[in-house]
């Protein structure tokens, strides 16, 4: 080839490369989960998609011939399985238990594909990895039909607003491209969707062993007569949705350079924005009208879902992070009480009355479950009675938020309509919910403004209003400690009340027992009949066992700084053991008390407590004289 013939050709290739990009940048992009098993073939058919669209790089696919001819399961040709699995080998290796995404292209769409294992220890991945989804592609093998798994995948994939189904009847190969087999199938499954609400199902009859009806047509199924599984995913309208969903900007941040500019910056959730439009700012509902849409350096005379802008506003009204700007015509709903579904994703269940973060969009408050109104049977979306959720199950829930949070049902938007919980002590991601509507009770109850408040009452009483939380285990010496030190108070003069654990319970939490949900609900009314007592201008000493940092910490929360004083009566195990007051670890060993603190149920010590003290060491009245010590300073 001549040197300018090079030339040409290779301004053809770099032309044409340019072209496929922009070509690419400007397709469409569909998420999809895949649900079903290795079994299932599930491997296999990601495989073909990624090995037939030719999105392997050929480090990949040399990677793929050598491993197919070495640990492959079919003879000399290539395992895609293999492709798929060195994740999940890696899974079983503990290394993730996340989601994986795969991503690929055609000449017609973009995919992400969400890959989750299928067993239902990993329902919580496959939440996660459906919460994105537009679509599922739900695996059953032929030889098999729907099996209980299949069900499950689905109801998941309904709870979690997928609107689209592909039901991918894989192994035909296996029953010999039988039609019948195919169409039994499909029409039972057909019947379950209905059930569970899944409106939009298509029905594959493939192979991905074989290829067949993935990317390219059977020629061993010509009496099915629709679309491939791939032509299926190119084709299938999903896009309209966000877009033409109301106007939700969920301010991530608030950009004020200098005086003269005031911006809310965020990622535009759902819907579109225009210059002069008339917004509100929820919760609040103060309104305005837009002035500047900015993105990057760019002017714009308006904006849609997806695209990360700056607004300015037409009047200066108070906009924080974490409020959501909303088309002033269609505004989302404010409110501190919601009904929500609940997947629970930790280890360790869900306790109602504990104080969790809750965050939405942009925005975290404190929350925590009133009330599990029921838990799902995810087989069939059925409902039955639960006290606690663990780990991968999925309740109707009552919340109760710290403050009023602006949101949509969930299913109007799956962007503001879900959150997460947090655990306040691990900081570990406990649950993902989704907000089913906002309890009207909530809107019904004020708050009353009074005219004596609790200065006022300090000032009346000449003190500061403190609470003095002992915490420790049974026989540790709290209550001897507060007993004494409560008298040391009244002596000075001070106003001052004392709340014991074992006479509360005698009333006011009469009905609670020892397991740790009773636990956190005899902190909860505790903690919050001690904040009334604050308000009333008292020193409140509280004497309880109160095992949990994160319901020490609620209560530290509910008060203003400084008011809550943590005093840990660090008195060893074996010492209280020894003391026995009550003959109550006599019993508990003698097997006669479940769940006894620090033996078969958790005591978790403070670790930034204002005060410690040890009472093998130190008597009650000079324990009690510290405290006074520490009030003093
Ligand atoms: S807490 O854990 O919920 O804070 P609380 O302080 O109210 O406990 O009550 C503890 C008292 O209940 C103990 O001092 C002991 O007298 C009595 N008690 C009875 N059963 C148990 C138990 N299983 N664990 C701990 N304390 C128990």
């Amino acid at each position: 080839m001549l040197e300018s013939e090079r030339a040409v050709a290779s301004q053809e290739v770099s032309e044409s490369v340019l072209d496929y990009l922009a070509r690419q940048s400007e397709l469409d992009v569909l998420r999809f989960i895949t649900c079903g098993s290795v079994d299932d073939g599930k491997s296999t058919l990601i495989g073909r998609l990624l090995y037939d669209s030719k999105l392997i790089f050929e480090d990949q696919l040399k990677a793929l011939e050598f491993d197919s001819r070495k640990f492959g399961t079919q003879g000399r040709e290539i395992d895609l399985a293999l492709l798929v699995d060195g994740l999940a080998a890696e899974r079983e290796q503990g290394i993730t238990i996340d989601v994986a995404y795969r991503y690929f292209a055609t000449e017609g769409r973009k995919f992400i594909v969400a890959d989750t294992p299928g067993h239902e220890q990993y329902t919580r991945n496959m939440a996660t990895g459906a919460s994105t989804a537009s679509l599922a592609v739900i695996l059953v093998d032929a030889r098999n039909g729907v099996v209980t798994q299949t069900r499950r995948h689905s109801c998941i994939c309904a709870l979690l607003g997928i609107r689209h189904v592909l039901l991918a009847v894989n192994k035909m190969d296996a029953v010999a491209w039988d039609r019948a087999a195919f169409e039994a199938i499909e029409e039972q499954y057909a019947a379950f969707a209905a059930e569970i609400g899944l409106a939009n199902v298509y029905s594959v009859p493939l192979s991905a062993l074989k290829g067949d009806n993935v990317l390219a047509r059977s020629s061993h199924m010509p009496w099915y007569e629709g679309p491939t599984l791939l032509s299926h995913l190119e084709q299938i309208d999903t896009a309209t949705d966000s877009v033409e969903m109301p106007f939700r900007l969920p301010v991530q941040w608030v950009n004020r350079p200098d005086s003269t500019f005031r911006g809310y910056a965020g990622t535009i959730a759902s819907g579109r924005v225009g210059v002069g439009e008339s917004i509100a700012v929820l919760p609040g509902g103060r309104t305005a009208k837009v002035e500047r849409i900015v993105a990057g350096v760019d002017e714009h005379d308006d904006a849609i879902a997806g695209e990360a802008v700056t607004i300015t506003l037409d009047r200066e009204i108070d906009v924080s992070r974490g409020d959501v700007i909303a088309a002033a015509v269609a505004r989302p709903e404010s409110s501190d009480q919601v009904q929500a579904t609940v997947i629970w994703m930790s280890e360790n269940h869900l306790l109602p009355g504990r104080s969790y973060l809750l965050k939405t969009t942009n925005r975290i408050v404190g929350a925590s479950v009133t009330e599990i109104k029921g838990r799902i049977d995810v087989h069939t979306l059925q409902r039955d009675a639960a006290k606690v959720l663990e780990l991968n199950e999925i309740g109707i829930c009552n919340l109760s938020l710290d403050a009023q949070v602006a949101f949509d049902a969930y299913g109007e938007n799956r962007t503001t309509g879900s959150f997460v919980l947090i655990d306040r002590v691990s900081h570990e991601t406990v649950a993902a919910g989704m907000i089913d509507f906002g309890l009207r009770r909530a809107q019904n109850i004020h708050w009353q403004a009074v005219d004596v408040d609790k200065t006022v009452r300090a000032q009346q009483k000449q003190q500061t209003p403190r609470i003095l939380w002992f915490t420790g285990l049974s026989g540790s010496g709290k209550s001897t400690i507060a007993n004494a030190l409560e008298r040391e108070l009244l002596a000075a003069g001070r106003h001052t009340y004392l709340l014991d654990g074992d006479n509360v319970r005698h009333g006011l939490n009469r009905d609670l027992g020892f397991t740790d949900a009773d636990r956190v609900e005899n902190i909860r009314r505790v903690g919050e009949v001690a904040k009334l007592m604050l308000d009333a201008g008292l020193i409140v000493l509280v004497s309880f066992i109160s095992p949990f940092r994160a319901e020490r910490e609620m209560v530290r929360k509910m008060v203003g700084e400084g008011e809550f004083v943590e005093i840990f009566v660090d008195t060893p195990l074996d010492v209280c053991e020894a003391r026995d007051p009550k003959g109550l670890y006599g019993r508990a060993r003698a097997g006669e008390i479940k769940n006894f603190t620090g033996l078969d149920s958790p005591y978790e010590a403070p670790e930034d407590a204002e005060l410690t003290l040890d009472t093998t060491t130190l008597s009650a009245e000079a324990a009690a004289r510290r405290v006074l010590g520490f009030l003093d300073d």
